[in-house]
């Protein structure tokens, strides 16, 4: 497999092409961004931590039966992945409320949403994410309805599984956000990443925060922490 040109360079992955038109590397960089790019740190080891952490949830997901674009790790910091064409939307599920839901809603920080909520995020920095609508997404022509079923259905999924994966490891899954994308054959598979750095979780018992609020917050030991994450699920960093 020949690494090619770049395709595209976001705030903390770069995707290459490769020889094979339906296949592209995925290299997980050191950059950690947060606030829509405002803040922006290389944090040594983190490429490296969430490509392996990344391919380890994608591999336990596929087990579980979700598709999704993960292939094989190529080297440290870079995946092999299947080539989709990414619906520029983010599902995001909150199993207990936190960061912008607090905000927007004026809820507490910890409440327990059940059931778990749904939103969708237009995929747009310059725009800040905003939070948009399933009218919006067919509106604009971002999915189909069928699309939007399929995409919450498998976000459902998604929840079910690593919801119980974490709490094995006595971490709470607060909430996390997903990426789909449509492969050759039309099919909606899970793109983008599972790292720490797209969800928050949170110690069971002392409620410590293990994801990127220790970055957006500036709690420090931030990639301490997601290798004592992937510890506790049996990945050793
Ligand atoms: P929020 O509380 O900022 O709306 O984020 C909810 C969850 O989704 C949180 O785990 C962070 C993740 N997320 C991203 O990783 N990137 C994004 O652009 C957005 C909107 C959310
Ligand atoms: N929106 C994401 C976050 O705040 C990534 C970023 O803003 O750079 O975590």
């Amino acid at each position: 497999m020949q690494k090619k040109d770049e395709l595209y360079r976001g705030k903390a992955k770069t995707v290459f092409y490769t020889d094979d038109p339906q296949l592209l590397i995925l290299e997980f960089r050191n950059d950690t961004s947060a606030f829509d790019g405002e803040k922006i740190e290389q944090l040594d080891r983190k490429g490296e931590v969430n490509n392996k952490f990344n391919h380890f949830i994608m591999n336990h997901l596929e087990q579980a039966g979700v598709k999704t674009q993960v292939n094989a790790l190529v080297s440290d910091t870079e995946s092999l992945v299947k080539k989709l064409d990414m619906i520029p939307v983010e599902c995001v599920v909150r199993n207990v409320a936190a960061g912008s839901l607090c905000r927007r809603l004026g809820v507490e920080e910890g409440m327990t949403l059940n059931p778990p909520t749904f939103e969708f995020f237009l995929k747009n920095d310059a725009l800040h994410d905003p939070m948009i609508n399933d009218y919006h997404i067919i509106s604009f022509g971002w999915a189909t309805e069928a699309q939007i079923t399929q995409m919450k259905a498998l976000t459902f999924k998604v929840n079910a599984v690593l919801t119980e994966l974490f709490d094995q490891g006595d971490m709470i899954l607060v909430d996390y956000k997903l990426e789909f994308g449509v492969d050759a054959e039309g099919n909606i598979v899970l793109g983008d990443e599972f790292t720490p750095d797209g969800c928050r979780l949170w110690d069971k018992t002392t409620r410590n925060k293990m994801d990127k609020d220790r970055f957006r917050q500036g709690l420090g030991s931030v990639v301490e922490t997601y290798i004592e994450v992937a510890s506790r699920l049996g990945l050793a960093l």
